[in-house]
This record gives C-alpha cells, sequence and structure tokens, in this order.
C-alpha cells in the first residue's frame, strides 16, 4: 500500500482539509478500528466477566482475545503479563504504587531520564517521598541524548528502579532502552519503559529488550482514547499488591479482608473499556497489515524531508539530535522570540496542528532554559505536502511576527 491508499482508510482525512502532525498526542483512527468498535457495541455488547449468558461469553471472549493479540504483538512470554489500563499514565501510576511503595526503602535511588513524560516522573516524586528513597537524574548532552558516562554514574548499585521514555515526546530523542536495561540489570535494578511514543512506529519484542515493565496507550498506535496496556513480567506482577480495589479484581471478600485474583484480574478493577480493547485489537490487525518495515520507510522518507525543511528556516531553533538513526518521528522547534502558542495559532490558520505546550515535560523544558515549544509529530499517513504545508505557515507566522521579535 502506498501513502495514497493508506489515507483512503482514515475518513478524517476525507472530513477534514488538515496537515495533522500532532499524532504524538493521538493519532486519527482507520475505518477498520472505527468498524471494529461499531461491531462491538452493535453485536457483542455486555458486561465482561460477568455474566454466565452467551452475550457476556462472547463480550468476555473480544476483551480476552484483544489481550492474546497484545501479548503476541509485543512477544510477551505469557498473556497474563497484559494488564489493560486507561492509558501509559494510568499503568505508570500502578507500577508506582504497586511495586514502588512496597518495593522502596530509605537509601534506596530511583533513576529516571530528564526527558520523561510528567507520568513517569511525578507518581515518582510521591513514591520516593513516602518511602524516603532518593529520585535522581539521568540528563541529557548538547545532542539531546544520555551519554553513556551519565547512564553509568546515576544507575549505581543504590538504583533499585530506573524509569524510562524509550522515545522522547518531546524531542523525538529514540534511547538506547536494551542498553540502559542490560546495565540496570548488572547493577540490580529493575527497568521501566515507557513505550508510548516507540510502539506506533517500531517493532517491540519485549523478552529480547529484557524490559521488566513496558507501558503504552492505544491512543497514539491508532486505537480508541481510554485504552493502554502494561505489560510486566510474570514474576513480578504476581509479588505486586493492587492498585485500584473492587469490582472483579477480588477472590473472597471478607468483612475485615480480602484475598485478590490471579494476575492480570487483580489489577482491572471496575468495568473495563472493553470497546477500546477491541479497537486495539483492530488496530494491531491494522498495523500489522502495513508492517513495520513499511512504516518505517515512509515515516524515514517524511521526517527526513521535515528535517531538511525545517533546517533551512534560519528562524527556528530546532531542538533535534544530529544523529539521524537516534530519531524518531518528533520535531520540536520555536521561532525565535514568539511564543509557541502564538505560532500554533497562525499554523492553524493554514490548517497546520501541532502542539504547542511544555509537552508534559517541564523539568526537561527547564533544564534546556526554555519553557515551551511547537512540536510536529509525523505517523505513517503523513505526507511531504504536510511538510511544504507546514513550512509555509511558519514563513507566514514569522513574516506576522518578524517586527516584534527582539534581537
Ligand atoms: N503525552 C501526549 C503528548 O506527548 C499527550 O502529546
Amino acid at each position: 500500500m502506498n501513502v495514497e491508499e493508506i489515507r483512503k482508510d482514515f475518513p478524517i482525512f476525507a472530513n477534514r482539509d488538515i496537515a495533522y502532525l500532532d499524532n504524538g498526542a493521538t493519532t486519527q483512527k482507520p475505518i477498520q478500528v472505527i468498524n471494529a468498535v461499531k461491531e462491538f457495541y452493535e453485536k457483542y455488547n455486555a458486561n465482561p466477566h460477568r455474566g454466565a449468558y452467551t452475550l457476556s461469553l462472547e463480550a468476555t471472549e473480544k476483551y480476552e482475545n484483544a489481550r492474546t493479540k497484545v501479548a503476541k504483538f509485543i512477544n510477551a512470554k505469557h498473556r497474563e503479563e497484559i494488564i489493560f489500563s486507561k492509558n501509559a499514565t494510568e499503568s505508570l501510576n500502578l507500577i508506582a504504587y504497586s511495586y514502588g511503595m512496597e518495593g522502596l526503602k530509605s537509601g534506596d535511588e530511583v533513576t529516571l531520564s530528564i526527558m520523561e513524560h510528567h507520568s513517569n516522573l511525578v507518581p515518582w516524586q510521591k513514591i520516593t517521598k513516602a518511602t524516603g528513597s532518593k529520585l535522581n537524574y539521568m540528563y541529557i548532552n548538547d545532542e539531546f541524548e544520555i551519554p553513556e558516562e551519565e547512564i553509568k554514574k546515576k544507575i549505581t548499585n543504590k538504583t533499585k528502579i530506573v524509569g524510562i521514555t524509550h522515545v522522547s515526546n518531546s524531542l523525538g530523542t529514540k534511547n538506547d532502552i536494551k542498553k540502559i536495561i542490560k546495565y540496570a540489570h548488572k547493577m540490580g535494578a529493575i527497568v521501566i519503559v515507557d513505550g508510548s511514543q516507540s510502539i506506533p512506529h517500531m517493532k517491540i519484542d519485549v523478552q529480547e529488550l529484557d524490559a521488566d515493565f513496558f507501558v503504552f496507550s492505544g491512543h497514539k498506535m491508532l486505537s480508541p482514547l481510554g485504552i493502554g496496556a502494561l505489560y510486566g513480567k510474570k514474576a513480578l506482577l504476581e509479588k505486586m499488591t493492587p492498585f485500584l480495589m473492587g469490582g472483579d479484581m477480588i477472590e473472597y471478600v471478607y468483612e475485615q479482608d480480602t484475598t485478590f485474583a490471579e494476575v492480570p484480574y487483580k489489577f482491572e478493577a471496575g468495568t473495563q473499556n472493553v470497546e477500546g480493547a477491541v479497537g486495539l485489537d483492530a488496530a494491531i490487525d491494522y498495523i500489522e497489515n502495513i508492517g513495520y518495515d513499511k512504516i518505517q520507510e515512509i515515516e524515514q522518507d517524511v521526517v527526513s524531508y521535515a528535517r531538511e525543511e525545517l533546517s533551512k528556516l534560519d528562524f527556528l531553533s530546532l531542538y533535534l539530535t544530529p544523529n539521524k538513526e537516534n530519531h524518531s518521528s518528533v520535531i520540536s522547534f520555536n521561532i525565535k522570540g514568539i511564543h509557541p502558542h502564538d505560532v500554533a495559532s497562525i499554523l492553524d490558520t493554514e490548517g497546520v496542528c501541532v502542539r504547542s505546550g511544555n509537552h508534559c515535560t517541564q523539568p526537561l523544558m527547564r533544564y534546556l532554559k526554555i519553557d515551551s515549544t511547537c512540536r510536529a509529530s509525523f505517523y505513517f499517513y503523513n505526507t511531504k505536502e504536510d511538510v511544504d504545508r507546514l513550512v509555509k505557515a511558519l514563513n507566514k507566522a514569522y513574516d506576522m511576527f518578524k517586527k516584534y521579535i527582539k534581537e
């Protein structure tokens, strides 16, 4: 399939004349995913795991098939290692509370990268304060990458947990998580990988990576909003106590005590987002049908073009590693002297959708000595015409604002 054919699967592009470059926030949805959700409501809707009647059993089957699909997709050893959540944020909170709160003590350390999304950072502030452990950070160099010396300096034998984003949502830097995991394991730490910005673009094999936890949101990879997943090694999940209580996550409930269900169910309290799981199942089919090789071929073509064209605009500051092989599909930039929200509003008048702000990475922004950026984030349905539209709109914004720019 070529990009023109792919775009026909996405109804939004027939309905809106836009250059959609906010895929880091959420992707558009193909008709196959929309139809899978519609079919679920038209033919299978019931509460899974609750009823003994056929319709509920079929809803359960749909939900559990989605779990098996996710497990195979990321090559988990056991399907029970997949827990459905609302999104990566909820998955990360689950790990922080269920693993961190009980597993950390005074003198222990949690090491994060400075490029973490708040979702893999704020929970650890709370947990390290509550347990008397220490939070420290691996900082980046001038190329927006974490140098090897920094990894070795910050991951020590005191480190019990490492939290690392696979791809930065603000910079697009691709971290060498395989190397980080190997080193962290050598030092006796477990590693939590935030895969929200990687799994839409690249094949993930959790066994090959040897990740202890790997989380992602479905909506950044073609699925409906409100569905996410947490992969955890079974032995770790079995030792953890549940995060949310109630609903179907119990075994026996007494007046004063409760025993909990097996994994994964002990982590899935309350009625689950079955339509989301069904949509995620269809999204995985869609991605596998196109294939990551093709996805990367299209993205590399468009992102390389964007890197080149944006580099020609001397009024832009780019926050971008020069090493193409360490860069994914996100490009952050600023028009020097102009607030990114103002720039994004002008881009919007040209039908160009980008995110502006701190991208939920305030510590990173502070480290870079900026408040915020504009961010163009690409997916495999984007074209060079989208890039041209972005460049034209940026020139328009610069022309409008240049008289206000103080040298
Ligand atoms: N975490 C999402 C982003 O980076 C919302 O835009």
